[in-house]
């Protein structure tokens, strides 16, 4: 019989899942998915999860769409997939125009891969590039900011800043420069975000002062800092880093993976601080959380450096085979084809005062050190001590117990830590969002009555 324990049986003997120590599997059940449907996952044995976390941020428009899925069954039965290299398709063209167009100014050219970390990558290559190729040979290094993330392949994770994925693996990497964060957690009580955010400026001012000369690039991720405990700040920080880069003559790099198409408010979280960086990295809710798919955006400018006699030796020689897959680029027209037929923003701001109103008693939880919103996410940060803000000690995975009773309460939270969040898909509705918060609250009791 197909039940959820035959099926668990059946994974763990042959599956090495990602992000997981498998042995936690000895204790920890395994949920096999039979199928979706909106906000709802249901598993074999018949019992439903609301997915809070988007199935790690990539939904926005619910499971099983059925505007997405027509328009990814009718391109199965045209085409679903073909070399992007000497050859295209229209799929490819439709959404690289659409790229373009919705995209912050300056942003000319699309360079498909087909997941985040690559896009990652993409736009790490193409910025030493460009300098390489305008002779600027000493540009070599990156500047991050502390606590990012950009994704677990070798560059990405050089370029990321935490610890627990990145440590192990330090000998593998490249050097970067890494800067002090505008991360809002610690600003001084009484202080605003803004204040704050432009404060902490100072020490990205001074490193592009000394280091701009061999600088290729700085990268950030626009006003969250997601899998870095859902850490936010104010897009002050990146409308000086714009004008910073501009001053010294270095690339910005917005790494929008996580925060892209209307998470923070906006269909871009760069365009609240009016600002377009020399590259832009999607992927995620690119596709609706359908299929694996990310674009490099980037100027003329940027691409005309590469473009030249073959025998020059300046093109971008980079590709994945599955670069700009036709049935991807379909699900993303259809993602983005939603924002444009409805008022996804305005109905955003609508389920975020939600999560806002359903977010409020947590802040007065003697175990809750910070409530924080930026859109569509909320994050809950649990600590030992309210006063002094002294955290959990990791080793007790008090954030696991939160994960384990939502779970038993039909409610998929994924803790980052100690820090309990809300990432729902954007066709939640009011009553999901209270019971979402009813079981956080309930799970963080649990989790912190010792
Ligand atoms: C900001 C950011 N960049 C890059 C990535 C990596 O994307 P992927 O998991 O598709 O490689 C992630 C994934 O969580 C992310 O949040």
């Amino acid at each position: 019989m197909t039940n959820n324990q035959h099926i668990a049986r059946r994974d763990l003997a042959v599956l090495w899942h990602p992000c997981t120590q498998m042995k936690d599997h000895e204790q920890l059940p395994l949920i096999p998915i039979k199928s979706g449907q909106g906000v709802w996952l249901e598993d074999f044995d018949g019992k439903r999860y609301l997915d809070a976390v988007s199935s790690w941020w990539v939904n926005l428009f619910g499971h099983c769409n059925p505007v997405i899925n027509k328009v990814v069954k009718d391109q199965i039965d045209t085409l679903e997939h073909v070399i992007l290299g000497g050859f295209t398709h229209e799929a490819a063209v439709d959404l690289a125009e659409k790229l373009v167009e919705i995209t912050p100014k300056n942003l000319d050219k699309c360079f498909y891969a087909d997941n985040g970390s690559s896009a990652i990558e993409i736009a790490l290559k193409m910025s030493f590039h460009y300098w390489r190729n305008l002779g600027r040979t000493q540009k070599t290094k990156f500047v991050t900011l502390e606590n990012s993330y950009h994704g677990e392949t070798l560059g990405a994770l050089a370029v990321g800043d935490v610890a627990l994925y990145k440590d192990t693996y330090g000998p593998l990497l490249m050097d970067v420069v890494t800067v002090p964060g505008p991360d809002c957690y610690y600003r001084e009580a009484g202080e605003s975000w803004e204040a704050y955010s432009l404060r902490r400026f100072a020490d990205m001012e001074q490193t592009l002062a000394e280091h701009a000369h061999e600088v290729c690039a700085v990268i950030v991720e626009p006003l969250v800092q997601c899998a870095g405990s859902m850490r936010m700040y104010h897009p002050v920080y990146l409308k000086r880093l714009r004008e910073a880069c501009d001053k010294y003559g270095v690339h910005l790099i917005a790494d929008e993976i996580a925060v892209g198409f209307g998470r923070t408010g906006t269909l871009f979280a760069c365009e609240q601080a009016a600002i377009s960086p020399d590259f832009l990295c999607l992927s995620k809710g690119l596709t609706g959380g359908y299929l694996p798919l990310s674009a490099v955006l980037t100027s003329n400018k940027v691409y005309d450096a590469f473009y030249d006699d073959y025998r020059n030796l300046t093109a971008f020689l980079h590709s994945h085979s599955y670069t700009g897959n036709a049935l991807a680029c379909r699900a993303a027209l259809a993602t983005i084809g939603i924002f444009q037929s409805r008022d996804v923003l305005g109905r955003n701001r609508e389920l975020a005062a939600a999560m806002a109103k359903a977010a409020e008693r947590f802040e007065e939880h003697p175990h809750v050190a910070e409530v924080r919103q930026t859109g569509m996410i909320v994050a809950i940060e649990m600590v030992e001590n309210k006063q002094s803000r002294e955290p959990y000690p990791w080793q007790q995975r008090r954030g696991l117990k939160v994960y384990q009773y939502a779970i038993s309460q039909g409610v998929l939270l994924r803790p980052l830590g100690n820090v309990i969040y809300f990432m729902p898909p954007y066709v939640i509705n009011e009553q999901e969002i209270e019971l979402m918060a009813d079981v956080a609250w309930q799970g963080i009791q649990l989790a912190t009555q010792d």
